[in-house]
């Protein structure tokens, strides 16, 4: 290994310019390279499945920095290239190309890939998933198609995802079915009070829904176009154009070739390193060790930035792990979902606010303390939700239920 080879970061998402940055924020003074597959500098992805795909926006519109604001940081950035092997004997990266790079250390951010359907006809023209600029520019395309032709789009996974192209169809004026492999929506995620709001969001706009739908085959025109999907239970449905939204599962295959302990993600610690000290990884394509042994994977903006830096000062020889609560968040219609903390395991959802509107806060509790707030169209309950989560602070199944309880003297009197 040449001391004087770059640090090279694989992935410009938003972990992989995170960890660029913060390198250069921690005083990092040697050569950075950022190598990222597509044709674009770094972009955030969350608008493409929500404003982004039906106002037919301009990628720029999406950059996280541009080409010249890196430049200022003497942060390389090479796009379209794609790392095919890591090689750690060597300390080299391998190119598609047939390139090959040394590398003082390595960052992986490689992302996540989405969840293929494992049905016949999943790879017929106008069967779409959404990963990158060009997936949602060909999701608005297909969309607007079929809302000229009068042909409906199916939407298969009433998650994220799915969801909010069903919102962005809509809007568009396409006629939409969305077939649910559950019995309700975003089911991961969220208590049935949540899922049935949205529910009753969508059908108010005119969403179709069908639940346990276990999708068997697409069918295609003879051009090898799809038209049809088929349900288990013999139904079929007729389709301009099929949009996939499964899930997503990290993509670690560099990492894994590479002999590092993968598991559903490059395994890392709680400052983002993996087993190799040369060698960090920060993102989606992760699951972190927790310090009880668990596995903790998520799929976020917040989580990508936060590894990243932690990631950074790991680079660097600093220990900087992070522990805040975790968030997300999904835009539909009019309707924003927020999301703090982790709800899975909860025993108790006490709500506050107005369900019909809807306007309120799902709070989960496990064994009497919070764990999770989900707030529909209420933004001051998610920042007070963080600030609990955040303090380990947490209200009576009581104080929730009461709509005269202040919720924020709990934390002026923690401050
Ligand atoms: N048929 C129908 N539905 C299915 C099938 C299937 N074969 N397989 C899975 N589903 C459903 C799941 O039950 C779930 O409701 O698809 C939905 C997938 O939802 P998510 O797990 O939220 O995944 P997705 O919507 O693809 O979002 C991927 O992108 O926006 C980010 O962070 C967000 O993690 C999310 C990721």
């Amino acid at each position: 290994m040449s001391s004087h080879a770059p640090i090279i970061i694989v992935g410009a998402g938003q972990a992989g310019v995170q960890i660029a940055e913060s390198l250069r924020q921690e005083g990092y003074g040697g050569e950075l390279l950022l190598i990222g597959e597509e044709p674009h500098p770094p972009y955030q992805r969350p608008p493409l499945s929500k404003k982004w795909l039906f106002d037919a926006g301009n990628p720029v519109s999406l950059a996280i920095r541009g080409a010249e604001a890196l430049a200022r940081r003497r942060i390389e950035l090479k796009l379209e290239a794609r790392v095919e092997r890591l090689d750690r004997g060597s300390t080299t990266l391998e190119l598609a190309s047939g390139e090959r790079l040394s590398y003082s250390r390595v960052a992986l951010a490689t992302g996540s890939l989405p969840r293929v359907l494992p049905v016949p006809g999943a790879t017929l023209q106008g069967v779409l998933c959404l990963r990158g600029i060009a997936d949602s520019a060909a999701i608005a395309a297909a969309i607007r198609r079929c809302a000229s032709e009068q042909r409906p789009v199916v939407v298969i996974g009433g998650g994220f995802i799915g969801l909010e192209v069903a919102a962005g169809a809509r809007k568009l004026g396409a006629a939409v079915t969305v077939l649910e492999g559950l019995p309700r929506l975003m089911s991961r995620v969220t208590a049935p009070i949540v899922s049935e709001a949205f529910e009753q969001l969508h059908r108010s706009h005119g969403v179709q829904f069908v639940f346990d739908a276990q999708v068997t085959e697409l069918r295609g025109t003879r051009e090898g176009h799809v038209a049809m999907v088929r349900t288990a239970d013999g139904r079929e449905f007729a389709a301009g154009c099929v949009v996939v939204g499964i899930g997503v599962t990290p993509d670690d295959r560099l990492a894994a070739e590479a002999g590092l302990p993968c598991e559903r993600g490059i395994i890392v610690d709680e400052c983002s390193r993996t087993a190799d000290p040369m060698i960090v990884a920060a993102g989606d394509c992760t699951a972190r060790r927790l310090a009880d042994g668990r596995l903790l994977r998520l799929e976020s903006v917040q989580n990508a930035v936060e590894q990243g830096k932690s990631a950074a000062a790991a680079l660097m020889g600093r220990e900087r792990p992070f522990y805040a609560t975790p968030w997300f968040w999904s835009d539909q219609y009019d309707v924003k979902l927020q999301m703090a903390g982790l709800s899975q395991g909860y025993d108790q959802v006490i709500v506050r606010g107005d369900v019909a509107k809807p306007a309120f806060s799902a709070f989960y509790l496990r064994a009497g303390r919070l764990i999770a707030v989900d707030s529909l169209n209420r933004i001051p309950d998610h920042m007070l939700a963080k600030r609990l989560l955040d303090n380990d602070l947490s209200p009576t199944a009581e104080q929730i239920a009461d709509a005269g309880f202040d919720l924020h003297s709990l934390v002026r009197q923690s401050a």
